[in-house]
């Protein structure tokens, strides 16, 4: 049987870059994006907006549907258009990695280089963004795995 791929997904922080990173034939989104567009995910979403970083995961995502055997490491908001969750379906198994708000905070609180917890470092606003796009990952997954 040909082997699909498995792929990623979580909100910030809940441990899909070092878990892929762990495994062989890794793939990490973000990496890519920044190393194709020659800036950080940071001056992305300030020079050219979240709009079209958004646009370039979408692009890179259906490009790697056709791939084999690959642990796609897919950016924390990947799952939450409609159309990437569809893709992902198609590309492989979706895993979900999930955590508490609490020990999220403590795996981003020295790191800046997500745009969206710039300032937002505490645990009530990772609660509510958490909250707001729960359904969209659970819809997206295939299985969950508690980190
Ligand atoms: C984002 C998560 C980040 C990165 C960007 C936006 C999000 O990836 O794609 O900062 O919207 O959750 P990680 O989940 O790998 O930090």
């Amino acid at each position: 049987m040909e082997r699909k791929n498995i792929l990623l997904i979580g909100f910030m922080g809940t441990g899909k870059s070092t878990v892929s990173a762990r495994l062989k034939k890794e793939v990490d989104t973000d990496m890519l994006i920044e190393k194709r567009q020659g800036m950080t995910i940071s001056d992305i979403f300030a020079k050219k907006g979240e709009e079209a970083f958004r646009n370039m995961e979408t692009e890179l995502l259906k490009e790697l549907k056709s791939e084999r055997n690959l642990i796609i490491s897919c950016g924390g908001g990947m799952a939450l258009r409609d159309e990437n969750a569809a893709v992902m379906k198609e590309a492989g198994t979706v895993v979900w990695l999930t955590a508490e708000p609490e020990t999220i905070l403590e795996r981003v609180k020295h790191d800046d280089s997500r745009p969206l917890l710039r300032g937002n470092k505490n645990v009530e606003f990772i609660g509510n963004l958490l909250e707001q796009r729960y359904s969209k990952y659970k819809a997206a997954a295939d299985v969950a795995v508690a980190t």
